[in-house]
């Protein structure tokens, strides 16, 4: 069985993504820079799965560390996670993949980023408590 977990990035009202990137994108202040180093650390040597567009978005050596997989709507959920037993899983997003896979999320790494401004993109909160009603495999 997979050890299923989240980590992501949220501005203070919930802001995930704009324009098909962060909304802070190109801040060069420490919590931001933090935030990318953590990203990386935390997932290093595990499984990254996320949606097309946001596996499009991590830089190449992202995949010499961590195994990353880019899934589709066309995936069945509990056969992507039965790919991987025994290993800690990421599910990187975008929105639609967490409202697929929350069921199966154990774990949530939320860092609230000092972000006041726009989005088009924003956190579910119901994908907390979807958490922990479904097995993976
Ligand atoms: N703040 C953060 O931590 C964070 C993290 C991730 C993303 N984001 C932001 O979110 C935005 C991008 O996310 P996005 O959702 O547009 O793109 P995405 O990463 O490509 O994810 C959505 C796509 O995943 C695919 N998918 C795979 N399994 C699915 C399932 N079971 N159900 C539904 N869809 C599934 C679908 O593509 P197909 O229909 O083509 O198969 C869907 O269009 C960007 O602004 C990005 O910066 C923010």
């Amino acid at each position: 069985m997979a050890d299923v977990r989240v980590i992501c990035a949220i501005g203070r009202s919930g802001q995930l993504g704009l324009d098909g990137g962060m909304p802070w994108e190109g801040r060069t202040a420490r919590p931001f820079v933090e935030d990318v180093e953590r990203f990386f650390e935390i997932t290093r040597g595990h499984v990254l799965i996320a949606g097309p567009k946001t596996v499009a978005s991590f830089p190449d050596f992202a995949h010499d560390e961590r195994t990353i997989v880019a899934i589709r709507s066309g995936d069945e959920p509990e056969e992507v996670l039965s790919r991987f037993p025994g290993r800690v899983v990421y599910i990187g997003g975008g929105p639609a993949v967490w409202t697929a896979y929350a069921r199966f999320v154990r774990h949530w790494d939320i860092n609230t980023l000092p972000y006041d401004g726009e989005a088009d993109t924003w956190f579910d909160p119901a994908w907390l408590i979807a958490g922990g009603s479904a097995r993976p495999g």
